[in-house]
């Protein structure tokens, strides 16, 4: 089994697409793209600051464009914003090529992961939980019809995340590739 031009992480805010996403690069020896980070320094600006000026679908637009320029790229791994499958116009953007990876994580999980965090517009309020909750709701049906596959990250560290993740996207033995055959596109 070859490896696929680019992998795609997609999640909520605190799933870990950063951290897994620049640990699944160093092993498979692809370059890491952070989608959010790109947009940063093409506007040396932060997410805040862009939000706050230019509001959320001026973030939106810019996210599009970035996407897109991106997603031509090959032998990378690529994390994605939460809203990233919010638009339409970036599914197939994001499928392109791609195993579109999918880190489902607990609400639980995202509140503790996200809750020193300031660079996340959406969860400046009373209620970050809250917002999650929602948020959750709407996306998580969007990001389990992208993905080929639906990695569960609760209780699992990062390392071992990734390690599970080499074996579904390029699976050496013939175990780990009757295994893959078994579970299809399923949770892992
Ligand atoms: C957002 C998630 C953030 C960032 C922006 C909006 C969202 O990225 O793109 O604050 O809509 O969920 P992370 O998922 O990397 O935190």
């Amino acid at each position: 089994m070859s490896l696929p031009k680019r992998v795609v992480l997609v999640g909520p805010m605190g799933a870990g697409k950063s951290t897994i996403g620049r640990m699944l690069a160093r092993e498979l020896g692809y370059r890491f793209l952070d989608s959010d980070r790109i947009i940063e320094e093409r506007c040396g600006a932060n997410i805040p600051w862009i939000f706050d000026v230019e509001g959320e679908d001026g973030f939106r637009q810019r996210e599009t464009a970035m996407l897109a320029e991106l997603s031509v790229e090959s032998q990378t791994v690529l994390a994605t914003g939460g809203g990233a499958v919010m638009r339409a116009e970036n599914h197939a953007v994001l499928k392109k090529d791609a195993v579109v990876v999918y880190l489902r994580t607990s609400i639980e999980q995202q509140v503790e992961r996200t809750r020193k965090d300031r660079n996340r517009p959406l969860l400046q309020n009373d209620d970050p939980e809250g917002v999650l909750r929602h948020l959750f709701a709407i996306r998580d049906p969007l990001y389990s019809e992208l993905a080929d596959i639906i990695m569960h990250t609760d209780r699992k560290s990062p390392r071992l995340v990734v390690r599970q993740l080499v074996n579904r996207i390029n699976p050496k033995t013939p175990r780990q590739q009757r295994q893959v055959r078994k579970e299809g596109r399923n949770h892992v």
